[in-house]
């Protein structure tokens, strides 16, 4: 009787975590758990998709940004040293806005690029990343309804972002114009440019250097764009964050130091492509005081404050360079000298085994046709609408070399304009690159 008993209370018991689980599950699926509105639209992400892609296919991933050799010695050994060290404090939180040496630091460095006296409390903005900064850039400035331009291929976060903050994105693209071979062909066409400024623009995003192509815009192309941004009372948000990947005779050129920029324009850097530190995730935004005082705003709405110890090995890493800046020790000028001879080689390599590289002017990145390449692999079997998914998917399945396919850098209705190219990454091992270059040696010999 007892034993009955027993198992009818577990089986009631059983039947009501059932119909709760069942409940739950159903609810969810009604609505109320569902994917918030303001996200709709924006569930993919080229990052999330590939980075799986390689850990499934374990090929030589020169895909993602980001260097597989060490960054300079004194930066992670400062890391270590502030982790470790006698200043407990070293541990525990510090100023939101940013970590005062680090703030200091970069107001005294960015200061004397930008020949202007930056205040370190006031003009500088320490976020979880250039991405964070970007984040609180364009959360704190944009409007239901404003429209920011973007110039296609564009690092992808952007267009999210501003969808985001409610605003519309108006997309240009850049176009070779003549031989494509060379980033510096590719342009903006000026009159399609100013007809993109209304009275509802709010804001224009750039990127030099420029990921993916590796265009540095001129000083005549930054003018250009000053001049519209001045005449339409526009806000420039320039990503910088390749500042120091500057291939020779080029030239980074600021737009926040031409003349009437300064007021209107948020500059944005990053520690990790800056030190070589990806993964610290640390950046920054700076300009003037009233923007800058926006940015904090929604940081401290979202992030609030940065890690501690990563902002003060970030800073003294800044004071030791700072001392060498312009010499040939000088990290800043030391990695875009090593990097040279890596874009040569890629370029080089690529060329020889069919494909047609872009050769940039600055950053670590090359987008390259593939498209004499087609004949040669066989894509029926990736179901993805776009050719160059379909191509970077069967080259990592079959070849074992993973890129990054360019379409996800465009709007949807640019999309194809992206779709002859790969694009892949060079800051690399020297013994890396030369296996993409066997790779595809190989793949050549084969056909
Ligand atoms: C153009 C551009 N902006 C911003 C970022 C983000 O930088 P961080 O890693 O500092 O957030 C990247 C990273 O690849 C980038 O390429």
């Amino acid at each position: 009787m007892l034993r009955r008993f027993t198992k009818l209370l577990q089986f009631n018991q059983c039947q009501r975590i059932l119909s709760c689980a069942s409940l739950s599950s159903s609810s969810m699926s009604e609505g109320k758990f569902k994917l918030a509105d303001k996200y709709k639209g924006l569930e993919t992400n080229v990052w999330v998709e590939f980075i799986q892609l390689a850990l499934e296919q374990k090929p030589l991933n020169l895909g993602q940004g980001f260097p597989d050799f060490a960054a300079p010695d004194h930066v992670t050994k400062s890391l270590a040293d502030v982790a470790t060290g006698e200043n407990l404090l070293m541990n525990q939180y510090t100023r939101g806005y940013g970590h005062p040496r680090l703030v200091q630091a970069l107001a005294s460095f960015y200061g004397k690029l930008v020949g202007r006296s930056l205040d370190p409390y006031k003009n500088i903005l320490v976020g979880a990343g250039a991405y964070e900064a970007l984040f609180c850039g364009i959360m704190s400035t944009v409007n239901g309804g404003d429209e920011v331009i973007i110039i296609e291929p564009f690092f992808d976060c952007y267009e999210p972002m501003v969808r985001l903050a409610g605003g519309t994105p108006v997309f240009i693209p850049l176009k070779p114009k003549g031989d494509e071979s060379t980033s510096e062909n590719w342009v903006l066409d000026e009159e399609e440019l100013r007809s993109k400024f209304t009275s509802k623009t709010k804001a224009i995003i750039i990127n030099t250097p420029h990921n993916p192509l590796g265009k540095i815009f001129n000083r005549a192309e930054l003018q250009v764009i000053a001049d519209l941004c001045i005449q339409h009372d526009v806000l420039c948000m320039s990503d910088e964050v390749y500042e120091w990947l500057v291939y020779a005779p080029n030239e980074h050129v600021r737009i926040a130091t031409l003349p009437g920029m300064w007021e209107r324009t948020i500059t944005v850097g990053s520690a990790g492509k800056t030190f070589s530190v990806t993964g610290w995730k640390l950046g920054w935004a700076y300009g003037p005081e009233n923007l800058i005082k926006n940015l904090g705003i929604a940081h401290q709405n979202c992030v609030y404050t940065c890690s501690t110890p990563l902002q003060e090995a970030c800073a003294r890493g800044f004071e030791l360079e700072m001392s060498r800046f312009g010499t040939p020790d000088c990290y800043f000028q030391s990695l875009a000298a090593e990097l040279l001879p890596k874009r040569d080689y890629m370029a080089k390599f690529l060329s020889e085994n069919g494909m047609k590289p872009v050769v940039p002017q600055g950053g670590y990145f090359m987008v390259a046709n593939w498209t004499e390449l087609e004949k040669y692999s066989d894509l029926s079997q990736e179901p993805d609408p776009l050719k160059d998914y379909k191509f970077v998917k069967w080259l990592s399945k079959t070849k074992k070399l993973q890129g990054i396919p360019p379409s996800a850098f465009y709007s949807k209705e640019h999309k194809r304009l992206g779709e002859n190219y790969i694009r892949f990454c060079f800051i690399k091992q020297d013994s890396n690159l030369k296996k993409a270059d066997e790779i595809l040696t190989k793949w050549k010999s084969e056909r």
